[in-house]
């Protein structure tokens, strides 16, 4: 879709005239670094070209309402700035509205609604952060169209965070809403969780490209798993701090995690702890591997990350493993493994130019044989962040 038709959409929900503008979110992929962005510990993701458009212009009364192309049987939703709350029958209207909540709940009121409508080209459920897309879009439109004009991209993420934290309900760390609030295109960000400190790392890959799979997959355990995990690091980080002046796992590197790891308890803790601090480190290696063009190292350290994320972080599942195990056997392969949160979703894949076309036409049927489900592949370019356009 056009964000001319997207124009022409708004106009017959809502009417047209005033002040329409448009924006645009991006998704993002993270390269490596996963589940270490709530551990103190480095991530690295980038922004995509694909993600979610918005279209918005202010009321004159206190209602908001919401309105996807994507999903047209939901029609329009209708919210008020009197009553904000999450509820089933505003469907996915809960994460915009969540960041109008947390806008408010910093000291940024509304003093009218707005009406916005939206369309995206993110596969839903992907874990390529659709719904941080959406928040940071959000987020934007608000400093916009309502003039808070001191919020840095930074905060927009972390207002994008706060509301799915606590109005929507997914304890999520701050990776993909800053990957989508701060992205670059043809760069990756290097962040450090612990401090929200980051720098831009060019990916120049002439002969390569970056490829997405989708499994098609999305196991419904995925928040529960997501907190469970959470949970223990955190009680692992407890155990180590007994031992160890740490306020993070992220502190840690594998030597010093070796020499403390017998505080940790329990065996399941000590294999996720295992993971985040040594996927940390594989994340700084991987860095600096790219940036000595070393891009043979950080494929290696892809693969090893998927591992770890398999056997010690226990978040892949069959169907995933299939896709990677499958890459992992391709000829001008250079990396693979899962992204995001898990549980189904995508894997990333950095494929020599001349093996793109064998990829797919070796992975789509055999996977489909082995598990039944149509993978789709999306060669990504890497774009910038969100913003009005
Ligand atoms: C999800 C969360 C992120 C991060 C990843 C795992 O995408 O939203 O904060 O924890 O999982 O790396």
């Amino acid at each position: 879709m056009e964000l001319k038709e997207l124009k022409l959409i708004f106009e017959e929900k809502y009417g047209q005239g005033g002040d329409i503008r448009s924006y645009f979110s991006p998704g993002r992929v993270n390269l490596i670094g996963e589940h270490t962005d709530y551990n103190g510990g480095h991530v690295f993701p980038c922004a995509l070209t694909i993600g979610t458009f918005g279209i918005a212009r202010k009321r004159d009364d206190r209602k908001i309402r919401f309105y996807s192309a994507n999903i047209e049987k939901v029609g329009v939703i209708e919210c008020s700035l009197d009553d904000m709350t999450n509820k089933q029958s505003y469907h996915w209207a809960n994460y915009p509205l969540g960041v109008v909540w947390a806008f408010e709940q910093k000291g940024m009121k509304l003093d009218t609604g707005f009406d916005m409508a939206i369309w995206g080209n993110i596969p839903n459920g992907s874990g390529l952060s659709s719904s941080a897309s959406l928040e940071v879009l959000t987020g934007v439109i608000l400093r916009d169209m309502y003039g808070f004009d001191d919020k840095t991209m930074v905060d927009l993420a972390l207002l994008g965070q706060f509301s799915e934290n606590n109005f929507n309900g997914c304890n999520c760390g701050i990776m993909d809403q800053f990957a989508v609030a701060m992205g670059q295109k043809d760069c990756a960000i290097f962040l450090d969780t612990a401090d929200l400190s980051y720098e831009y790392a060019k990916i120049s890959l002439p002969n390569a490209k970056i490829v997405i799979t989708n499994s098609k997959v999305k196991h419904s355990l995925v928040d529960s798993a997501y907190n469970d995990r959470r949970n223990e690091c955190a009680k692992a980080l407890e155990e180590l701090q007994t031992v160890v002046d740490i306020k993070e796992l992220g502190e840690l590197d594998n030597e010093a995690f070796e020499a403390n790891k017998a505080a940790i308890k329990d065996e399941i803790r000590l294999k996720r702890a295992k993971h985040a601090v040594a996927e940390n480190q594989r994340t700084i290696e991987a860095v600096d591997a790219l940036k000595n063009n070393n891009i043979t190292r950080f494929g290696e350290l892809m693969n090893a990350s998927h591992v770890s994320l398999r056997d010690d972080y226990e978040v892949s599942c069959e169907e995933v493993d299939v896709l990677v195990d499958l890459a992992w056997s391709i000829p001008g392969v250079i990396g693979s493994r899962i992204t995001g949160g898990g549980f189904g979703g995508c894997t990333v894949s950095i494929v020599e130019n001349y093996a793109v076309d064998n990829f797919k036409a070796t992975i789509g049927p055999a996977y489909k044989e082995k598990t039944g489900y149509d993978a789709e592949f999306y060669v990504v370019d890497i774009g910038d962040g969100a913003r009005r356009l």
